[in-house]
């Protein structure tokens, strides 16, 4: 396990976190866009035991910034979490997104999905950012977070929020159908919940797209070892999801 000094732990907002750590710089240089760490806290408490999986959101020098929604025990108390303490953590875990994404490329987020976008965002070639477009969707307004960041980029984004506070009303997959029927996207990466995921991969399937979706499911070791992480494989058999993803292709999944 790797140590890292907490910066900052900002709430964007009601349960949205943005935690800025200082890690060794020899450590960050290991991290591709799409890995993730574990966290674990450096003061024994025997609660939450088992360390939490959080995707990169952005990494310059030894600066690794995490975006996390509290949702149970372990974010909770990683909500607590102030400037100076030192936590703990294992990484880089699990495989980067591919390489060479063909173009153009629709960056698919619900809600903290979108997390992980950023860190390939900071490394895609400038050129090949005019051919990305995100489609960034969440329930409502205050849930759209980061978006100075992404818009920093130059890259095309389409925000949409199921109240219709702020974008187009409803679901982020609707915008995405449009574009994929206007013939205007030729792969797509969705990061969120399996609902949106599912619709993804059924839209990349009726329009012969090629798709891949960042899965979650709770994982214990992280590493390969307890095999608990399974997600089933379309045709029979399971992935592991801690090596063999949390990116894998939608034909090869069965939500
Ligand atoms: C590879 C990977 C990367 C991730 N990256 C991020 C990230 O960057 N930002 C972020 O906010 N979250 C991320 N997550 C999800 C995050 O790890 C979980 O939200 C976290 O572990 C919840 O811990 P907890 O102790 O707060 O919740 P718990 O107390 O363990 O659970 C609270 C509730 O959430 C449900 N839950 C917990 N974990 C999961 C899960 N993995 N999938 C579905 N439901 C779950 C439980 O069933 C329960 O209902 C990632 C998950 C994976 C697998
Ligand atoms: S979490 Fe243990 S094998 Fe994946």
């Amino acid at each position: 396990m790797d140590s890292a000094l907490v910066l900052s732990n900002e709430a964007l907002s009601k349960n949205i976190y943005l935690l800025t750590l200082h890690i060794d710089s020899q450590k960050a240089s290991k991290f591709k866009p799409g890995q993730f760490l574990k966290i674990l806290f450096d003061d024994q408490r025997l609660d939450p035991l088992i360390p939490r999986p959080y995707t990169v959101h952005t990494l310059s020098d030894n600066r690794l910034q995490i975006l996390y929604q509290v949702v149970g025990k372990g974010t909770t108390a990683l909500s607590k979490v102030i400037a100076g303490q030192v936590l703990r953590f294992l990484g880089p875990l699990g495989k980067p997104f591919p390489e060479d994404l063909p173009l153009p490329l629709g960056l698919c987020a619900g809600g903290v999905g979108v997390a992980g976008f950023s860190f390939l965002l900071q490394k895609l070639p400038p050129s090949h950012l005019k051919s990305v477009k995100l489609y960034y969707g969440t329930k409502t307004k205050e849930d759209l977070v980061r978006l100075e960041l992404f818009e920093s980029f130059g890259i095309d984004i389409e925000l949409a929020t199921e109240d219709g506070s702020l974008g187009n009303k409803g679901f982020v997959t609707d915008i995405l159908e449009k574009d994929l029927k206007r013939q205007g996207i030729s792969t797509v990466l969705a990061c969120g919940p399996r609902g949106m995921l599912k619709r993804v991969k059924e839209l990349a399937e009726r329009h012969s797209i090629k798709a891949y979706l960042v899965m979650d499911t709770f994982l214990a070791c992280g590493t390969g070892f307890c095999k608990g992480c399974v997600i089933p494989r379309k045709g029979g058999g399971f992935f592991h999801l801690c090596e063999d993803g949390p990116t894998l292709p939608a034909e090869q999944v069965d939500i």
